[in-house]
């Protein structure tokens, strides 16, 4: 049995990682941290083997270093923070991915594929107003797979969860990439998979579901 214990467990993404870990037989919900849960990261470490990750911004950091201090491993789905901070860590191993989707893997490999074969592209991706970070760490690490400069446009609106369209001109024609979560769960099998490999990984930070995807 792995333990696992989510940060950020009353938000959205973290009460669907909390029901999808106790809905798996081989995983353990150990604990819930979140401010409004009046329960401190410190406070679930203790009986954790791996912190799953969906806070905000400017908490990921110091939620991760506190695990790894504590020997557990993380898993971080958080977005618009810098990686590069958790560089150099040693004790426990990272796990980052700005999506767990594999639609959104799959979006991501097609659109860096096409980006070698069409003049230009531009990113369009849209996302609950309620997303504090933009542009999306999704379409962040699209543009940075994908030839070329490639700018991307940022839509907030109530009644989305997450999508993203990659168009692709050349002359006479363009090509469209889109993907689209329509639902929480979406991401539930990547965090799952992310939960049951990030102690194996060796090196660390990894960044990117589709490093543990053959
Ligand atoms: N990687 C992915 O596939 C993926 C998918 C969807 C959302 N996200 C990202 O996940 C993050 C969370 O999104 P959400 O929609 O669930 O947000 P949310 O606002 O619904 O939930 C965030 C929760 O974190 C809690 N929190 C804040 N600081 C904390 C701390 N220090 N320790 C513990 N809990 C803390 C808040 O009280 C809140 O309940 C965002 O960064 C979002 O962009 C990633």
């Amino acid at each position: 049995m792995i333990r696992v214990a989510v940060a950020g467990a009353a938000g959205r993404m973290g009460a669907t990682t909390c029901d999808a870990v106790a809905g798996a037989d081989d995983l353990e919900m150990t604990g819930r941290a979140d401010p409004a849960l009046d329960t401190a990261v410190a406070d679930v470490l203790g009986d954790a083997d791996v912190l799953v990750d969906f806070t905000q911004p400017d908490q990921a950091v110091a939620n991760a270093r506190a695990a790894v201090g504590a020997g557990v491993h993380v898993v971080i789905g958080t977005t618009g923070f810098d990686p590069g901070a958790l560089e150099g860590l040693h004790g426990a191993n990272v796990f980052i991915a700005p999506n767990f989707a594999i639609g959104a893997v799959l979006m991501m490999r097609f659109a860096a594929e096409a980006s070698r074969h069409m003049a230009r592209a531009e990113i369009v991706e849209l996302h609950n107003d309620r997303k504090l970070d933009a542009p999306s760490g999704t379409a962040a690490r699209t543009a940075e797979l994908m030839h070329g400069d490639v700018p991307i446009h940022s839509v907030r609106l109530p009644g989305l969860v997450a999508h993203q369209e990659v168009i692709l001109g050349d002359v006479g024609q363009t090509l469209t990439i889109r993907h689209d979560s329509i639902d929480r769960v979406s991401f539930m099998p990547g965090v799952l998979l992310a939960v049951r490999r990030v102690g194996g990984l060796d090196r660390s930070p990894v960044v990117g579901l589709e490093h543990l995807l053959s």
